[in-house]
């Protein structure tokens, strides 16, 4: 019976401990896996796509990680398909230095 209870604590502070983060806010976070082409693709969405309702923003106004939780919020606003949200995002950090 000891036992029993044992291997049941045990189940449950594994399970606990075996939850999933939320981490991963998007694929663009940190990857720098775009060719210059998707790059120079991602410039001329972002300034085709992102001066529709305000005015085109600078790139260099945020930092990555701000531009990670902005590109969340603007690729739908935009309809960028996720290809087009990482190559945005990538053109932004590319110029934000
Ligand atoms: C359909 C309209 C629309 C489109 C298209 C759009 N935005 Fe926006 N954007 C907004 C609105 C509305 C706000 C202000 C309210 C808010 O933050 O949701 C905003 C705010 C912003 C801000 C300021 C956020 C802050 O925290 O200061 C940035 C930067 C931005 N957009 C970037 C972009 C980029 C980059 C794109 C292209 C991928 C884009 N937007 C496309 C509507 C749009």
């Amino acid at each position: 019976m000891k036992k029993l209870i044992a291997a049941a604590s045990f189940t449950a502070i594994l399970l606990v401990s075996c939850t999933p983060k939320a981490t991963t806010a998007t694929t663009a976070a940190g990857t720098a896996t775009s060719t210059s082409e998707q790059i120079a693709q991602g410039k001329t969405i972002f300034e085709n796509s992102c001066g529709k309702c305000h005015k085109l923003p600078d790139p260099a106004s945020h930092n990555p990680v701000q531009w990670v939780g902005i590109m969340n919020a603007m690729a739908p606003k935009a309809k960028l398909t996720d290809d087009q949200h990482q190559w945005v995002y990538d053109y932004i950090i590319s110029v934000n230095k």
